[in-house]
Formats: structure tokens, C-alpha cells, sequence
């Protein structure tokens, strides 16, 4: 990086401020060939390079990258957005100033873009990055034991290889608005140019400190102002006999103004199921009517509990307080007993630990200990070009047994139990530009979507089919039984009869003796594939994170190795490369 002289001299016919804009605007333009942070004066402004590294999987840390950009712009930075997949070591060697964002997926693992610089920098060694400052803001979820553990790595790596960090790190939960400002405006002013903007406005409101993503500000409605959307479909798509439950919902988005695209996600706001909530009441000796004091004022506690606190994993606040008394020492010092189950490991719920405590806390002292009801994403399973003014989602309900109780889980249950009563359900659209259809119409793609992953794909497939797309398109489907759980069969047949549909790949789990999962066909037809993928064609992947996503990965590399008659380190470059020009793409949960 150049230290050079500015682009508008100092005896052009403009005031300082005339000229700083200026100057930061053309350093914008011409890709930052201004003076350094310290070279600073009123004739040379301080218009310091800085680069902002995302790795994201679902769109978050990508939309807050874009973000921060706008800002450290107002603050006389000339920034530049980086995805991770497109960086390495020796280029972030050259870097100044540096500010990272990132997800965390899987069990404590980089998100796709990051994976290829995360394990360049865990395996470097000396010192490269010894003039870069640096901080680092990590996204994550507290409900995972690795919580914010790409963020983590990536900062320690840093700092091992002689990068300065300029303010600590911050990790974020789910409820991430408040730390990331924080952070944000104590690393711009740590990397050393003045606090130009007062603060940390976002679009709307230059007094709120509210940094809301990209994605979410190009309507009226957000995360944080949802658009309340009438319910018009709640379908089970199983059939008799089935073990699973996985609803059709439709809503529409008349009058919104929300657009989304094929590949984004909705986020939905849930309210808590009215039999936990009344659980929860009876805990606590309370009939609802209790005034207590909410994010948005005063409310009966019924409906804070139902439409405001988050009522599954207990916050750590919550258990130090009403939990303490579970630990066994504490238990016996009372005269109380704990359940077994609750003084062994940790309480599932926050109704676990409102029915073993031996002391119940005031309404207002329970409410304060909570976390924030979190929206839910569910990947979008329409096309606005086949299904203008709605939007669909494909929910599979979650139920299971734990301790004795039966548990829900709060968004798809909702959905499925209550979303057509409920009339309206509040909705945004979360943009996810790292899981689109091709952009060119003649590509070929290969989609593997079992269960609920067919969600993207109907709407890949419904914006082929409305556009009268030329490519090639074949899909892989599995999921327990042919006869109840073929998910949208009529649709993907009458696709396939329309010829929009190529080939369709099934895999049905249950239906013999031994599994037959997607992997399994794909090795089965491992020439064919590898032929596709020879022709350009995008492979994606939807679903389940933890087993299906990892085990369609490795099977994959063996399609690869096998019919592409490669080495073992050849397929893992030619996937490498798949990645890096965005043809293999992943949206897992
Ligand atoms: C980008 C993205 C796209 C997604 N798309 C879809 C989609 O298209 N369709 C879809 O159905 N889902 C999708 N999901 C998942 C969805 O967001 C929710 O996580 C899911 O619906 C569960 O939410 P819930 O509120 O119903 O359950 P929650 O109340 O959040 O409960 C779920 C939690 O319950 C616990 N749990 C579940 N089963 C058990 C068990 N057997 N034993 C013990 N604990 C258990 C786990 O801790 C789990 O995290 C997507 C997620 C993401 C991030
Ligand atoms: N992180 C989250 O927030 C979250 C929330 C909800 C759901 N989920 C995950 O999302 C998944 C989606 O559930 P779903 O009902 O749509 O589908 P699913 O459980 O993934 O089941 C779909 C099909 O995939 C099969 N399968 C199981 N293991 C597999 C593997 N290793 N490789 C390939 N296929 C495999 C299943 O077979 P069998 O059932 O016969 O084994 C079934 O036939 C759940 O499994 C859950 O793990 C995550
Ligand atoms: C399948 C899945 C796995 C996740 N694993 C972790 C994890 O191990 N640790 C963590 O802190 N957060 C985890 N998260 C939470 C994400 O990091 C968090 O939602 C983040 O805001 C997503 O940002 P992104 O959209 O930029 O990828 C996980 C989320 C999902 C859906």
C-alpha cells in the first residue's frame, strides 16, 4: 500500500470538509491510494485502507460486512468487503487494517467460505501478518457448546502470527445488534480515525445504534420491525403412516414491499406454546396477570412469556440465580431435594428448572434472567417468479421426549399448531447471496435435498420452469417412506413431465432392510455426475447439517476420485475450486 498525495490539492476551491469528502470518495473509486492512518491534517486527510473479512454461511456476517463498510466510510475509511473464500495468507500479509466477522457452523466449525483460510492459518507458521492491526467480531449461538469458535480461532491465529489486535474481541449470540455496534465503533476508533458520524446511526435512525442487515433495510420491514403476514396455507405434506410431520405453509406479502429470491430464507417470528406458558405460570405461583417490564413496556406476564422471552435453553443468568439452588451442596444446605436428573446435567428447559428449584423467583426477577424470543429461518420453497406475492416455507415439526416431558419445538410447532389461528405471523426476508440458482439460464445444476432440504429446491426448480430456463436439472430426494414422506411427489413429477425436471434421483431409507440414503445414488450414478459437473454444472446441498451434509461431502470426493479417475489430492483441489467459484454451495442446518 502506497502512502500517496491526495487527489484534491489544497488549493482547489474547497472548504477542508469539501476536500476530506471528496478525497475519501475518489480513495473509494481509485481503491485506496491515500495517506495512511497518522498522516492525517485538515489539507491531507486521514483516509486510512481497510479491509472487512466475512465468513458467513446463511448471509448474517456477509450483510453486516456491507454494514460496517458504510460506516468506517462515514468515519473517513476507504473500506473493501472481503469473502474469505476469495483471500489467503500472503494477500491479508499485505493488509493494514483488518477487521473480521465470522460465523461459526457444524460443531465449532468455519462456515464454507472460511474453511480454506481457516486452515491456512491454523497451519502457518512464523510471523506473516506482523503489520496487520486487526479485531475481530464473531457470530455465534449460545444453545451450541462451541459457541463462537471460528471467531475464536481466527483471532488467536492472528495474534500467533504477529497481527496486532487493536480491541478485543466480541462473540455474539443470536441477539447480536447491541455487542456488534459496541464492537464496531470501538474498533473503528481503535484503528485510528476519528469518530466522523457521532455514533453508530443506522438508515433509519441516526439516534438508535441499530445496525440492521443489507438485506433487511431494502423494505420497511425487518427483524426488528416484521411484517405481520396473513397465513393463507398450513398443508401436512406426509401421508398415512408416516413418523414425520412436515407442513406447506404459505403467507402472503401483499402490500409489504418484501422481495426475495430464489435461495433466501424468511425469518419467523414464533410465539410459545399456551400450555408451557400456563406450565410455566403454575411454577411460579402466578395466574399471568402480573405486571412485569418488557423489551417493548409494561405487559401481563402471560403474554411477555408468550410473545417475548425465549423459554427453551435457560440463560446462564437464570441459572445462577433460581438454578443455584439445584447444585447438589446447595440443595442439601436448603433441606431441599433435587430431582436426580437436573443436579446430574444441566436443565433442558426453563421449565426444568422452575419446577426443581426450592425457591420461586418474583415474576420480575424471572423475567429479567431470560433471553429474547429468537426469530427462526426457514429456508424459502417458492419462486416470486412462479408465486408472485406469497412466500412458501416447508417446516418439519419438531417433537421429542426428554425428562419425562414431551417437548415442541417453539417456531415449527407454532406454525403447525397455531399459524392458521394466529391470522397473521410476523415475517422478513433473509437475503442468503451465497445459495442461488446459476446465473446463467443454461447451466446445469445437481441438487441434493432430502427431507425438509427439498425446501430451495422446489423454488429452483419453480424459477427454472417460470423462466423457461434452458439448463439441465437433477434432483437427488430422500426421505423415510415412498408412500408417505415423497414430499411434494405431484409437483416433482409433473416437473419431470414438463422436462424442467431432468432426472430425478430417490432414496428412500425405510422402505427396505437396509438404508438407501441420496450418497448412495450418487455413487451409483458417479460417471454421470461427474460428467455434469464437467458440463459447469452447480452442486447444492440442503438440510440436515450434523450426518446428511457431511456424508453427501465425503461421497462427493469419492464420486470424483472414482469417475474422475483422480488423486486423492486432486479432488480435493477440484472441490476446492468448486468452491471458490461458487458452483458448490450449501444451505444446512
Ligand atoms: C438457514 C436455515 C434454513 C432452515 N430451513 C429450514 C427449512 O426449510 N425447514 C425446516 O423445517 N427447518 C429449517 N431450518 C431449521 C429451523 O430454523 C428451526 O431450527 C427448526 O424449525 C426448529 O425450530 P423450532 O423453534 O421448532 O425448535 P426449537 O424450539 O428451536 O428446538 C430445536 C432444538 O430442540 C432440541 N432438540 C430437538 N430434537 C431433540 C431431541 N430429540 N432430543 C433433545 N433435544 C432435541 C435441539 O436443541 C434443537 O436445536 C433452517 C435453519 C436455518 C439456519
Ligand atoms: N440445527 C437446527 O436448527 C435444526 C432444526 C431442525 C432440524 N434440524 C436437522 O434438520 C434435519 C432435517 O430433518 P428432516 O426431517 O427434514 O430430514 P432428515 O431427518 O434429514 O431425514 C431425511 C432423510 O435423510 C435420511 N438420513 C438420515 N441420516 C442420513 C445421512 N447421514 N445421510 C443421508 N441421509 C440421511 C433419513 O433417513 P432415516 O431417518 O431413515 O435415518 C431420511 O430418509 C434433522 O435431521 C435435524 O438434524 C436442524
Ligand atoms: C447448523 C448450525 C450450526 C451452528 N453451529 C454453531 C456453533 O457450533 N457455534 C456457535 O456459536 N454458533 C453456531 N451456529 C449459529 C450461527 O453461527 C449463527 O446463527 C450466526 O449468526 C450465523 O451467521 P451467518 O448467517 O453469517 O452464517 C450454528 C447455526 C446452525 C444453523
Amino acid at each position: 500500500m502506497n502512502a500517496s498525495v491526495p487527489l484534491i490539492p489544497d488549493n482547489a476551491p474547497f472548504s477542508p470538509e469539501q476536500r476530506a469528502w471528496l478525497n475519501g470518495f475518489l480513495a473509494g473509486v481509485f481503491s485506496r491510494t491515500l495517506a495512511p492512518v497518522g498522516a492525517s491534517s485538515l489539507a491531507t486527510p486521514a483516509l486510512a485502507p481497510l479491509t472487512i473479512l466475512f465468513g458467513s454461511q446463511t448471509g448474517t456476517a456477509e450483510g453486516l460486512a456491507k454494514k460496517m463498510a458504510k460506516e468506517a466510510g462515514k468515519r473517513g475509511f476507504a473500506a473493501t468487503v472481503l469473502d474469505m473464500a476469495q483471500t489467503d495468507l500472503a494477500k491479508l500479509a499485505a493488509e493494514k487494517n483488518l477487521l473480521v466477522i465470522t460465523s461459526t457452523y457444524g460443531d465449532g466449525e468455519p462456515p464454507d467460505n472460511a474453511k480454506a483460510l481457516h486452515a491456512a492459518l491454523k497451519a502457518a507458521g512464523d510471523r506473516p501478518l506482523t503489520s496487520v492491526r486487526f479485531s475481530v467480531c464473531s457470530l455465534g449461538d449460545t444453545n451450541y457448546a462451541q459457541f463462537c469458535q471460528c471467531g475464536k480461532d481466527l483471532d488467536a491465529w492472528f495474534e500467533r502470527l504477529g497481527a496486532t489486535r487493536v480491541t478485543p474481541r466480541t462473540d455474539c449470540d443470536l441477539d447480536y445488534d447491541a455487542p456488534f455496534t459496541a464492537w464496531l465503533d470501538a474498533a473503528l476508533n481503535a484503528l485510528g480515525v476519528g469518530n466522523v458520524g457521532g455514533g453508530l446511526p443506522s438508515d433509519s435512525d441516526s439516534t438508535s445504534g441499530h445496525v440492521a442487515p443489507p438485506a433487511e433495510e431494502e423494505s420497511g420491514y425487518t427483524k426488528k420491525n416484521p411484517f405481520p403476514a396473513p397465513v393463507l396455507t398450513v398443508r401436512n405434506l406426509n401421508g398415512p403412516g408416516s413418523a414425520k410431520e412436515v407442513n406447506h405453509i404459505e403467507f402472503s406479502l401483499e402490500g409489504s414491499g418484501l422481495a426475495y429470491e430464489a435461495g433466501d430464507a424468511l425469518g419467523v417470528v414464533p410465539q410459545n406454546c399456551p400450555d408451557l406458558v400456563a406450565d410455566i405460570l403454575a411454577a411460579l405461583g402466578c395466574d399471568g396477570e402480573e405486571a412485569v417490564t418488557t423489551p417493548s413496556g409494561e405487559l401481563p406476564l402471560r403474554r411477555a412469556l408468550t410473545e417475548y422471552y425465549d423459554l427453551g435453553k435457560p440463560s446462564a443468568e437464570l441459572l445462577s440465580v433460581v438454578g443455584g439452588a439445584l447444585r447438589p451442596d446447595a440443595a442439601s444446605e436448603s433441606g431441599h431435594k433435587a430431582p436426580p436428573t437436573l443436579t446430574a446435567q444441566a436443565p433442558h428447559h426453563v421449565i426444568d428448572v422452575l419446577l426443581a428449584a426450592p425457591t420461586k423467583p418474583s415474576p420480575a426477577d424471572f423475567v429479567s434472567r431470560l433471553k429474547k424470543i429468537q426469530p427462526r429461518l426457514y429456508s424459502i420453497s417458492s419462486s416470486p417468479k412462479a408465486h408472485a406475492g406469497q412466500v412458501h416455507l416447508t417446516v418439519g415439526a419438531v417433537r421429542y421426549e426428554k425428562d419425562g416431558r414431551t417437548r415442541k419445538g417453539v417456531c415449527s410447532t407454532f406454525l403447525a399448531e397455531r399459524g392458521l389461528a394466529a391470522g397473521k405471523v410476523g415475517v422478513f426476508v433473509h437475503s442468503n447471496k451465497a445459495f442461488r440458482p446459476p446465473a446463467s439460464d443454461d447451466t446445469p445444476m445437481i441438487m441434493v435435498g432430502p427431507g425438509t432440504g427439498i425446501a430451495p429446491f422446489r423454488a429452483f426448480l419453480a424459477e427454472r420452469r417460470a423462466s423457461g430456463a434452458k439448463g439441465k436439472n437433477w434432483l437427488f430426494f430422500g426421505d423415510q417412506k415412498a408412500s408417505a414422506d415423497f414430499l411434494y411427489r405431484e409437483e416433482l413429477t409433473a416437473l419431470q413431465s414438463a422436462g424442467t425436471l431432468t432426472r430425478l434421483d430417490l432414496a428412500f431409507s425405510r422402505d427396505q432392510a437396509e438404508k438407501i440414503y441420496v450418497q448412495h445414488r450418487m455413487l451409483e450414478a458417479a460417471t454421470e455426475l461427474f460428467a455434469w459437473l464437467e458440463q459447469g454444472a452447480h452442486f447444492y446441498v440442503c438440510g440436515d447439517a450434523s450426518r446428511m451434509a457431511k456424508d453427501v461431502d465425503v461421497a462427493l470426493h469419492q464420486v470424483i476420485e472414482k469417475a474422475g479417475g483422480k488423486s486423492p489430492e486432486a479432488t480435493v483441489a477440484y472441490i476446492q475450486s468448486l468452491k471458490t467459484t461458487k458452483r458448490y454451495q450449501r444451505d444446512v442446518y
